[in-house]
C-alpha cells in the first residue's frame, strides 16, 4: 500500500514509517529534520495554503496516516490559537481533501479527551470532556474529521517508543534518568494504557487493511499508573526502581490540567479486528530488544 505519513520526524510518525518500510511504500512528510531514512521523504509545512492538496495530487497515496500535531500538552496552553489551527482545523481540511480523492485516512487522536472522572475504562460511546487546550483542540479535530469524512478512522492512542531527539517520550524520561542513576518522579494517581509504538504501527495497518472506519480506541490492553510504568521499565532494563519517587500528578506543578484516568477500552477494536490487542507486558520486551539492537542510536542518526 502507498501510505503517506505526516509528522514523519515525530515519535509516532518516524517509528511507524520505519516499521512499515519496506512492506509498504511509505512517503514521510517532514519539515527538513530528517536525513538518510529508508523511506521516501517530502518536505512540507502542512499549514501552508494548498500544501495538503498539492501533496495528495502529486503523490496519490492510497492512505494517509496523519500524526502531525502539536502534541506538547503544556505548550498548547501557551498557544491556543496555534494549537487550534494545527490540531483542530488542519485535520478537518485534510479529511475533506482525502475524501474528495478517495484516499483512506487514519487521523491520530488522544486518550486525553476524557476528564478521568469515570470509574473504569472509557469506551467510544463515552462523552469526552477535555481538561486542557491540547485535549480540547484534539477533540475538535476528531469531530472535524468525521463530519466531512465518515470513511476516515479516528484512532485515540497512547504509545511509547524511542524518538529522534532521545527525550520525546515518557519511557525515555524514565530510561534517561534511571540509566544515569538519577531520581525521577512517577505519578501514582494517573492511570493509562500505553502501547509499544511498534504494536501500534501494526494495529493501524491492520485497521486499514480491514477497511475499518469511525472512532476507535487504539491503546494497549493493560492499564498501569505512570509510576508503575516506570517501575516496569526499570525492571525490564535492570535499573534501580527505588530511584522512582512516587508522587501525585497534582504535586508536579504542570501547567495544563491532567486527567487521572486515561484508561480506554479496546473491546471495539479487538472485536472488529478479530484479534487480541497487545499490552505493556508484550510491548516492553520489544522496546528492550530494540535497545539491545542499537535502535535508539540508529533512530537518532536520522536527525539532520
Ligand atoms: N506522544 C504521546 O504519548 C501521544 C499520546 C496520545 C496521542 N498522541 C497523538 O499522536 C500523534 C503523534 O504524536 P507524537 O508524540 O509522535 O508527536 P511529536 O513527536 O511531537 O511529533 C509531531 C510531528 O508533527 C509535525 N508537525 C507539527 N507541525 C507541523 C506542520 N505545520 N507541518 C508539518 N509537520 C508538522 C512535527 O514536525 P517537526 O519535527 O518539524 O516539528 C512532528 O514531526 C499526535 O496526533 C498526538 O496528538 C501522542
Amino acid at each position: 500500500m502507498r501510505i503517506l505519513v505526516t509528522g514523519a520526524s515525530g515519535l509516532l510518525g518516524l517509528n511507524l514509517s520505519l516499521q512499515m518500510t519496506p512492506a509498504h511504500d511509505i512517503i514521510g512528510v517532514d519539515r527538513s529534520k530528517l536525513t538518510g531514512v529508508p523511506f521516501r521523504l517530502m518536505n512540507a509545512d502542512l499549514l501552508e495554503p494548498g500544501a495538503c492538496s498539492r501533496l495528495m495530487d502529486s503523490l496519490r497515496p492510497e492512505a494517509v496516516i496523519h500524526t502531525a500535531a502539536n502534541a506538547l500538552v503544556d505548550a498548547c496552553e501557551n498557544d491556543p490559537l496555534g494549537a487550534h489551527r494545527l490540531n483542530a482545523e488542519l485535520p478537518g481540511e485534510l479529511a475533506e481533501i482525502c475524501f474528495k480523492r478517495g484516499i483512506r485516512l487514519i487521523h491520530i487522536s488522544t486518550d486525553a479527551v476524557f476528564d478521568g472522572t469515570k470509574d473504569g475504562f472509557y469506551t467510544e460511546a463515552d462523552v469526552p470532556n477535555p481538561l486542557s487546550v491540547y485535549a480540547q483542540t484534539k477533540l475538535v479535530g476528531e469531530r472535524n474529521v468525521l463530519s466531512v469524512n465518515p470513511q476516515a478512522i479516528v484512532a485515540r492512542v497512547n504509545f511509547f517508543g524511542w524518538s529522534l531527539s532521545g527525550s520525546r517520550s515518557l519511557v525515555e524520561f524514565f530510561f534517561n534518568h534511571l540509566s544515569a542513576g538519577k531520581t525521577c518522579n512517577g505519578f501514582t494517581d494517573v492511570w493509562f494504557c500505553p502501547m509499544f509504538v511498534g504494536d501500534l504501527a501494526e494495529t493501524l495497518v491492520r485497521m486499514l487493511e480491514k477497511g475499518l472506519s469511525g472512532l476507535y480506541h487504539a491503546v494497549g490492553s493493560e492499564s498501569r499508573t505512570k509510576y508503575d510504568f516506570g517501575v516496569q521499565v526499570a525492571r525490564q532494563f535492570g535499573f534501580d526502581e527505588s530511584l522512582i519517587v512516587p508522587i501525585s500528578v497534582e504535586q508536579a506543578g504542570l501547567q495544563a490540567r491532567r486527567s487521572h484516568n486515561l484508561r480506554l477500552s479496546v473491546h471495539k477494536l479487538s472485536t472488529d479486528l478479530g484479534a487480541a490487542i497487545p499490552g505493556l507486558s508484550a510491548g516492553l520486551p520489544k522496546f528492550y530488544a530494540q535497545y539491545r539492537q542499537g535502535y535508539p542510536q540508529k533512530i537518532r542518526s536520522y536527525q539532520q
